[in-house]
């Protein structure tokens, strides 16, 4: 079966300028609290730097998840029967997604990335392990409902997004996103989500500041591709990673710093940072085990089973699309 041609809904202009990373970068330079949103990390070297991240020794989410996969196989099969299309949001892991198309016999395969490069480099090493399973990449945003390509769309769907990526949206824009994967996937659909779990903040700081830098490349490397792709002179050495706690809204925080004041331009555009100030970069909301199933609720999933750790380090969902109405 192999790899099938995707649906590339990407827009560059003709310098190759990829318009929607350009217009976020600006814009959220203009604002009073500087921001790009954390979906531009992962161009080729930001996706190399992420897999490294996931195998510090700090960084619990990943082999925490990766376990409870590789445990839970056949409840999974059990409660989503076998043959159902698997729509990942994300290009998906070398390692926890053949796990899940494994467990349950999965009858195809939609990876959903916005980053095409490695969504193609990951699918065509999975073609590799699994030379019967029809592969389908598709290049978008997920944050909007995505057309599904004709060959699957009259299956039974089970969505995946593992990895606590949901925890990178504020909830008003987690609820969005869930909405839309619940009108992408259709009635039938279920959902298998990862969340990473609310802790000792003591254990979360160092999960985001590890002592190797890793996480520290990763976050200023979203400085070294705008130099790289947005014509950008950004003297990155004089930013410094932070990863911070906002008690506020139980999430960690990564900015960028800049350690004088800098001025420098992208695209043809000034921008102006005062010593101190910062460019928020990621967010990563934790979750108690009762948040993460309201919020399911909240956004139309019904949670049907759930797993976790023995260090109650991570929590995976299993949900199905809510009845359109349900009584009374
Ligand atoms: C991929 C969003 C789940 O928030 O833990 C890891 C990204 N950022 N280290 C996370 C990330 C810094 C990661 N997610």
């Amino acid at each position: 079966m192999g790899v099938h041609a995707d649906l590339k809904l990407v827009d560059h202009d003709e310098d190759g300028v990829d318009l929607a990373f350009r217009a976020d970068v600006l814009s959220g330079l203009a604002e009073p609290q500087k921001a790009i949103p954390a979906r531009w990390f992962y161009d080729r070297t930001g996706s190399e730097l992420f897999e490294q991240i996931t195998a510090l020794p700090e960084y619990y989410p990943t082999r925490t998840e990766t376990a409870l996969l590789a445990r839970h196989g056949a409840e999974f099969a059990r409660l989503v029967g076998r043959g159902r299309a698997v729509v990942e949001f994300g290009s998906g892991s070398s390692v926890k997604t053949p796990l899940l198309l494994r467990a349950i016999d999965a009858a195809a395969y939609v990876p959903i990335d916005i980053s095409g490069d490695f969504l193609r480099a990951s699918a065509a090493e999975l073609a590799a392990d699994f030379p019967d399973l029809p592969i389908m990449p598709v290049e978008a945003n997920f944050m909007k409902p995505v057309r599904l390509p004709a060959s699957v769309r009259g299956m039974d769907m089970l969505g995946f997004f593992p990895g606590s990526t949901i925890g990178n949206m504020v909830p008003h824009s987690a609820v969005d996103l869930l909405r839309s994967m619940r009108e992408t996937l259709g009635d039938c659909a279920r959902l298998l989500i990862g969340f990473d779990r609310m802790k000792d903040v003591a254990r979360l700081i160092p999960a985001y500041d590890d002592a190797q830098g890793v996480t520290a490349r990763f976050n200023l490397n979203l400085l070294e591709r705008i130099n790289r792709e947005l014509r950008g002179d950004i003297p990155v050495a004089r930013f410094r990673h932070v990863a911070r706690w906002n008690a506020q809204w139980n999430r960690i925080e990564m900015h960028l710093e800049a350690s004088e004041d800098l001025h420098f331009e992208i695209a043809g555009q000034p921008v102006f940072l005062r010593r101190g100030e910062t460019i928020h970069t990621e967010n990563s909301h934790k979750y108690t085990p009762d948040q993460a199933r309201l919020m399911l609720q909240a956004s139309g999933w019904t949670p049907q089973a759930q797993w976790t750790d023995e260090a109650d380090n991570f929590l995976i969902v299993l949900a199905q699309a809510t009845e359109p109405r349900s009584a009374p």
